[in-house]
């Protein structure tokens, strides 16, 4: 099996990473975070999310660091929009790209953004027309494809009918996400065959938690189905606030690591994220979650 010889890494630190924090990240840390993995050459930043400050209070200042940060030609800021007023948001910040976000659970839906999948799809309705208005690029997330905290097992075709459903709003990009971290390589594999057969392959991206320590075999498992984008959150920072115990994305150092080695590129400096990842998890009181970044920075010392 030929693997993609590019790919494309979505940085999701600066959102997914740091909303699940407790305690309030100050504007500046956020702001110097995205402009120092923007540096090390990520082509795609998740820089924020327009969501109910009442949920995700450590959101709530995402208009202010997308004001803050270095815009680095070439690569595009993504913010979450649930709605048309997280849109309207999205819009007056200048944001590149606006991510929807559903699930493959009826459970998890309604935990998360409070109302059904259905319910989601139809409020995307109007943000997706508008985006395609403003000419902004459009993600679809499609969480809880691989499990759901609620429900356990989700079938291989509800996250298809998803899929669908997200296709048919017009998105450039659609995410499967793992957002417990419960899957395994073949079942990775065969959700991502089964998304591949109704949405272009080379706009679908894998997006995994590393709850289990599973995260790096699906990504392996997908390069080998073809999928060429990965989500990863430097140090392996986050985890969803609606969806109890579920640690961080899989950590981009690591990612980077396994890449390197198999010889596929990113146009990322690996070097300046391990830097980054322990400059953030320094100032949060913490280890990084990387192994391949705590390895890098002690081969470093040594
Ligand atoms: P709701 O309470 O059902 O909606 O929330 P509402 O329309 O009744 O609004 C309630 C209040 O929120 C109102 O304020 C609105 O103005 C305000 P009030 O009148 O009470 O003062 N509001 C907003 N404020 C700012 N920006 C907005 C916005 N919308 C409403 N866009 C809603 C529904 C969807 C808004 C809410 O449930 C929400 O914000 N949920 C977001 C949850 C979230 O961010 N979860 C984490 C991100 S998803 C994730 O991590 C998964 C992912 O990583 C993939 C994976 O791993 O699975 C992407
Ligand atoms: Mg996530």
């Amino acid at each position: 099996m030929k693997l993609p010889e590019q790919v494309k890494i979505v940085e999701v630190g600066p959102r997914d990473g740091l909303q699940n924090e407790r305690a309030a990240v100050p504007l500046e840390v956020k702001v110097e975070l995205c402009d120092r993995l923007s540096a090390a050459g990520v082509a795609n930043l998740e820089a924020g999310a327009f969501v109910s400050p009442k949920w995700v209070p450590q959101m709530a200042d995402s208009a202010q660091v997308m004001a803050q940060i270095v815009r680095r030609p070439g690569t595009i800021y993504s913010v979450l929009t649930p709605n048309l007023q997280g849109f309207e948001a999205a819009l007056a910040a200048r944001a590149d790209e606006v991510v929807i976000f559903s699930a493959a659970s009826e459970a998890f839906s309604q935990r998360n953004i409070n109302c059904s999948i259905a319910q989601s799809i139809e409020r995307f309705v109007p943000v997706a027309a508008a985006a395609k208005a403003a000419r902004v690029r459009l993600r679809g997330s499609i969480s809880c494809s691989l499990g759901c905290p609620y429900q356990g097992e989700v079938p291989v075709g509800a996250v298809v009918d998803v899929v669908e459903r997200l296709a048919a709003l017009g998105c450039d990009e659609i995410d499967i996400a793992d957002t417990i971290g419960v899957g395994t390589p073949k079942r990775t594999r065969a959700v991502m065959e089964a998304a591949a057969a109704v949405f272009p392959i080379e706009r679908l991206s894998g997006h995994f938690h590393d709850t289990y320590g599973q995260a790096i075999a699906n990504i392996y498992a997908s390069l080998e189905v073809g999928i060429n984008i990965f989500h990863a959150s430097t140090a392996g920072l986050g985890g969803c606030p609606y969806a109890r115990g579920a640690t961080g994305n899989v950590a981009t150092e690591d990612v980077l690591f396994m890449l390197q080695g198999i010889g596929i590129d990113t146009g990322i400096d690996l070097d300046a994220i391990v830097s980054t990842g322990q400059w953030i998890s320094g100032l949060l009181g913490r280890r990084t979650e990387s192994r391949a970044g705590n390895a890098l920075a002690a081969r470093r010392s040594a």
